[in-house]
């Protein structure tokens, strides 16, 4: 144990908290030492201007010291000789205590400085003195009183969110209830949340937000509108951070009523420059623009015949003379024919952009998402990051987990994107670390950093799930030091948000550095990318989804083999957009990474991986490990009762075993899918065999009726039941063979949008359960809902310890409602240690 840590004990749990404080809870500590620490007797705030970031950080001093220590300390602007934590800038520090031996900083930066009581937290602006004061609290709460003196820079310079809120409320990609920022068309005027949330994203560095969709809405350039994000705006510069909004590039044309808005006309010029001094007007310290120009059917400059550039550059001389950047997506491909085995949508930002390298203004900001495709469970590196090395770039990240079981699986992220950032792209045989390309340096390019896609809701929680939140805290840490160590920004987490409990930190360790792992297993493997629905609401399984459309994600699989050939020599040709040593490496199935294996090559199923299994025994294994360690996470969380408030202990135990079910929907339908494609059978016997299982459709069916599903392997043996008619209701029943013994019963049933069927489960007509199917309906889980049995509503329930006789009689009652016709799949019966 470091010095100066002592050992703690939490001081009793909350009866419930709902998430709101995420990390800045300042829950109370006890110590095991009689005497508490020594702490500051004052707080010396340097600006009492109540908008200033200095002010804000006296305030957080305080009521961090009252949650954590119940000690009321006062704030000042005079600096006093007593113990005390002073805070302000470099500037206003030296003005306050003729004290200049401040160490050099960065822009942003901070030194903390701490000896017992006395304590100096100096930035070099007003938002560094604010992150350094987190820091310092962050410490405090984790029980941590060392005496430090550090300086931190951040690594980069643009650490932005992005939120793809509607003007009508809604969230694009959203999964926690509808926006904080908008409702109806116009800004909300209740700008409380707007501001707790501005708290948060400055307690782990973070300095601008873009508020809307990136498909963007004109509609947000009213005049009421501007002056509504000068409310947001407002409600966030206390916490240092600046505003930006995403633009909808035909803005001129759709709100303007010009005739068009090519980017080089004259009267398209004066349109944004006229808005843009509007918006300035407002907002002085106004960030800037977003823009999603020409990709997946926005406008752009192409349907003008001007280039990506000149619409950049339009927008970054509107905003240049006040400061402003611009960050331009190159999220930018167009649709594909599969039939093209040379086709590749992987390659269309190469392509389009390294082209026009040099050519963006200087305080243009390409946004470049981690990897080729779309934020897929893994992608290798984006090759953009080292083809535009006199362009400034940043990379974007998404912590809505879109394809990553919007946040009703655990899944923590860090990890994936450490497999980018730690990247070497070796550019000109020299070390080119992704990180060091978007912080600038490699490139020595004056602006870069990170986007990262959040999405938060007015869900108390945030993100939907309290567990989630580990991702955006991690994404403030990484952004302002990629060097960081996921699992040990993960423990800082852990005990702002759950507490110090040594069991509690191992176990919710343990949980999250499995759970990317672990999604990937169950999900899409050896770098086929997700298989989740692209057509529909990219949460369930649905890998034939991914080819024969235009959307450019293939898979190519067929009966002999799969996989995208993305090689230079028989391929799309992909590989080669990599600098020649990474180019080589990609090159041949030998030297790439099996996790990649697919991505970059064609290869029969039986081609042997580097493991030595054949591609699919793998998948059949990785399918089956990874629904293997779903399961392990609710009886792991179970063990944390009473260690954890009910509430959150509650709310983050009914996502869990949701997972648990849900990943054994993804085992079967992946494995079912690449058996039928492929017709080897799984060397172990499990795929296709359920032995622990009851078919519905074999049941006796009393007022329901079979439906075969599509695709298949969207139901176990391919059929489900329903009621036969939407007004009464049905009973499944059948007689048990299973030896005598307690068992876990479960139910797979699908849960869809428009209905709130109910079930009870009997056994020799005793009631062993029931429960409606409404998680979707309620709002409980967030996810996109589905309309149809398909692998998005499969959902399984479970009744634990249920004794059962050889002989017993298992009865369903399903009541159907709305367009929910009470369907079931299946019924399973689990012996201890069983999973199927
Ligand atoms: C994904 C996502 C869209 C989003 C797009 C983007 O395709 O599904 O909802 O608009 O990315 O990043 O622009």
């Amino acid at each position: 144990m470091r010095h100066g840590l002592l050992v703690l004990l939490s001081a009793g749990l909350a009866a419930a908290e709902d998430g709101m404080s995420g990390w800045l809870r300042y829950a109370p500590l006890s110590c095991s030492r009689s005497s508490p620490p020594s702490l500051p007797q004052t707080i010396v705030a340097l600006n009492a201007t109540k908008s200033s970031p200095v002010y804000a950080a006296g305030r957080e001093l305080q009521k961090g010291l009252q949650g954590i220590f119940a000690r009321q300390v006062q704030v000042t602007g005079q600096t006093t000789n007593d113990s005390s934590v002073i805070v302000g800038s470099v500037a206003q520090y030296t003005r306050a205590t003729g004290d200049s031996t401040v160490p050099s900083l960065e822009e942003d930066g901070y030194w903390l400085n701490i000896k017992g009581d006395s304590v100096q937290i100096v930035g070099q602006n007003e938002r560094g003195a604010l992150y350094g004061t987190f820091e310092y609290l962050s410490m405090l709460a984790q029980g941590n009183f060392s005496d430090v003196t550090k300086v931190s820079n951040p690594s980069a310079p643009i650490r932005w969110t992005n939120e793809w809120d509607n003007m009508d409320g809604s969230i694009e990609r959203g999964f926690a209830g509808p926006s904080i920022f908008f409702a109806n068309g116009v800004v909300v005027d209740d700008t409380s949340r707007v501001a707790a949330y501005g708290r948060l994203l400055a307690s782990i560095g973070i300095n601008g937000v873009v508020i809307n969709n990136v498909n963007a809405n004109a509609t947000l350039l009213t005049a009421q509108n501007i002056r509504g994000i000068g409310r947001v705006a407002d409600a966030m510069r206390p916490y240092g951070i600046q505003i930006g909004i995403s633009l909808n590039f035909d803005s001129p044309k759709s709100f303007g009523h010009l005739a068009m808005s090519d980017p080089l006309d004259a009267g398209v010029i004066a349109f944004w420059t006229d808005i843009t001094s509007q918006i300035y007007r407002q907002i002085p310290d106004f960030a800037g623009y977003l823009v999603k120009a020409n990709s997946e059917g926005q406008p752009g400059p192409i349907t003008y015949n001007r280039t990506l550039a000149d619409g950049a550059n339009l927008f970054a001389k509107a905003v240049q003379p006040y400061g402003g950047i611009v960050m331009f997506r190159a999220f930018v491909y167009d649709q594909l024919n599969e039939s093209d085995w040379h086709a590749d949508r992987a390659d269309a930002a190469v392509n389009y952009f390294k082209p026009l390298d040099g050519e963006f203004d200087d305080n243009v900001v390409v946004q470049i998402k981690y990897g080729p495709i779309d934020f897929q469970v893994r992608e290798p590196a984006s090759p953009l990051f080292a083809n535009l090395p006199k362009t400034n770039m940043a990379i974007e990240l998404q912590i809505t987990q879109e394809y990553l079981g919007q946040q009703c699986h655990l899944v923590y992220i860090p990890p994936l994107w450490k497999t980018v950032l730690d990247f070497d792209l070796k550019v000109d045989g020299q070390p080119s670390l992704v990180r060091d390309i978007v912080s600038g340096e490699r490139f020595k390019r004056p602006l870069g950093g990170y986007a990262g896609v959040v999405n938060v809701g007015t869900n108390s929680t945030w993100l939907g799930s309290h567990l989630a939140m580990s991702n955006l805290y991690a994404y403030g840490r990484l952004a302002w030091d990629p060097t960081g160590d996921p699992q040990a920004i993960l423990q800082d987490w852990i005990r702002l948000t759950f507490g110090p409990n040594r069991n509690v930190v191992d176990i919710i360790t343990k949980m999250s550095m499995d759970s990317w792992p672990a999604y990937e297993n169950y999900t899409g493997n050896l770098g086929i990318q997700t298989l989740t629905d692209i057509l529909y609401t990219h949460f369930g399984p649905n890998p034939a989804s991914q080819d024969d459309n235009g959307w450019g994600q293939w898979t190519r699989a067929d009966r002999a083999g799969i996989g995208m050939d993305r090689t230079v020599s028989n391929g799309t040709g992909f590989a080669g957009q990599y600098p020649a040593q990474v180019a080589a490496a990609y090159e041949a199935p030998a030297t790439t990474p099996d996790e990649l294996l697919l991505w970059f090559h064609h290869v029969p199923y039986t081609y042997p991986l580097h493991s030595g299994k054949t591609v699919i025994q793998h998948f059949y294994d990785a399918h089956y490990a990874g629904a293997e360690t779903a399961q392990t996470f609710p009886a792991l969380w179970e063990g944390l009762r009473g260690k954890i408030d009910d509430q959150r202990f509650e709310e983050v135990l009914f996502r869990l075993r949701f997972q648990a079910g849900h990943s054994i929907v993804w085992r079967d339908a992946i494995s079912e899918f690449y058996l039928n494609k492929s017709s080897i059978p799984d060397q172990a016997g499990r795929v296709g065999h359920h032995p622990y299982r009851l078919e519905a459709e074999d049941m006796q069916l009393s007022g329901y009726k079979v439906v075969a599903l599509n695709p298949f392997e969207m139901a176990s043996n391919s059929k489900a039941v329903v009621t036969s008619s939407n007004a009464t209701g049905g009973t499944l029943a059948a007689r048990l063979g299973f030896e005598s013994g307690v068992y876990d019963l479960g139910v797979n049933y699908y849960d869809i949008i428009g209905g709130r069927a109910r079930y009870e489960v009997y056994l020799n007509e005793k009631l062993v359960g029931e429960w409606m199917g409404d998680n979707v309906d309620s709002g409980r889980l967030g996810h996109t809902p589905s309309m149809m049995l398909d692998g998005h509503s499969a959902t399984r329930i479970t009744f634990g310890g249920v004794e059962v006789k050889e002989g017993d009689m298992l009865k369903i009652v399903g009541t159907p409602d709305g367009a929910e016709m009470a369907p079931v799949d299946y019924v399973v019966l689990l012996p201890e240690g069983v999973v199927d």
